[in-house]
């Protein structure tokens, strides 16, 4: 019932940049809430955990989380695995736990995103998550900003499987294309990618995660996506097809 009132504040504020930082990180700080940001995520992650093992011949991969913040996504994709007997998925979270990186170029648009945004320190993240029953046996929280995080050596230090789901929850085209970029060589057949910030920018092409996930997918022609689902405000998921 609030969300519709706080995007209408965030509207007015908008021209205001500094009033309308300022409010947001007022808002942070008075909301403690670890649910998930957008409400339709839990249902979405569900759905695509549901279709991830239906599909799997054997192995079902591994769950990765581009964007974690307070945890709520991530742990409600733990819980979908508990609820539908999914045993195998272990689950991976990425973030700075300090916000967004430096907001720059195309990503300055509208001045919705500022350097800092849901900066959520992790042993907060990490109460949280053992709050919410995660089981730290097949958890791995990942820190740092990705253009550190997301390397060649992560890939060696970590048993990284085939995504089964990859949520990226990470606001920026520059962060998606960062995610995207790393998470290739784990794309098989059937993996499914849910953007949550797709409508971000409305439905401007050239911005945000429709442009990282437009231009990721015409450097790879190897690849291609199927729209699976939406999920509110702003989400969208794909299935990934390989080519042999
Ligand atoms: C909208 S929040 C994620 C919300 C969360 N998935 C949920 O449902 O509660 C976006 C997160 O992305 C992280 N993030 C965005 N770009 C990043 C980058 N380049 N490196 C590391 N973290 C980044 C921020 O720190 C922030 O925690």
């Amino acid at each position: 019932m609030l969300r519709p009132v706080k995007k209408r504040i965030e509207h007015m504020l908008k021209p205001f940049p500094t009033l309308y930082r300022w409010a947001s990180r007022l808002y942070g700080t008075v909301n403690r809430s670890t649910a998930p940001l957008s409400p339709g995520a839990p249902g979405a992650l569900r759905e695509a955990l549901a279709l991830a093992k239906e599909w799997a011949s054997g192995d079902v991969g591994d769950y990765y989380e581009f964007g974690i913040y307070r945890g709520g996504a991530f742990a409600a994709a733990q819980r979908a695995c508990r609820e539908l007997g999914i045993e195998s998925v272990h689950f991976y979270g990425f973030d700075s736990f300090q916000g967004l990186p430096p907001v720059e170029g195309i990503d300055e648009t509208d001045g919705i995103f500022y350097e800092g945004q849901f900066a959520a320190p992790k042993d907060a993240v990490v109460r949280n998550l053992t709050e919410e029953g995660v089981d730290w046996d097949r958890t791995t929280l990942i820190e740092g900003f990705f253009s550190d995080s997301l390397t060649e050596e992560a890939k060696e230090a970590y048993p990284f499987r085939s995504v089964a789901v990859a949520l990226l929850d990470c606001d920026l085209y520059s962060s998606t294309q960062e995610v995207l970029s790393w998470l290739e060589s784990y794309l098989v057949d059937g993996s499914i990618l849910l953007f949550d910030d797709w409508e971000s920018f409305g439905d401007d092409g050239d911005l945000g995660q429709k442009r990282a996930f437009s231009e990721f997918l015409t450097k790879h022609p190897g690849l291609q996506a199927e729209s699976l689902l939406s999920f509110p405000p702003h989400g969208q998921g794909f299935v990934v097809r390989r080519g042999q």
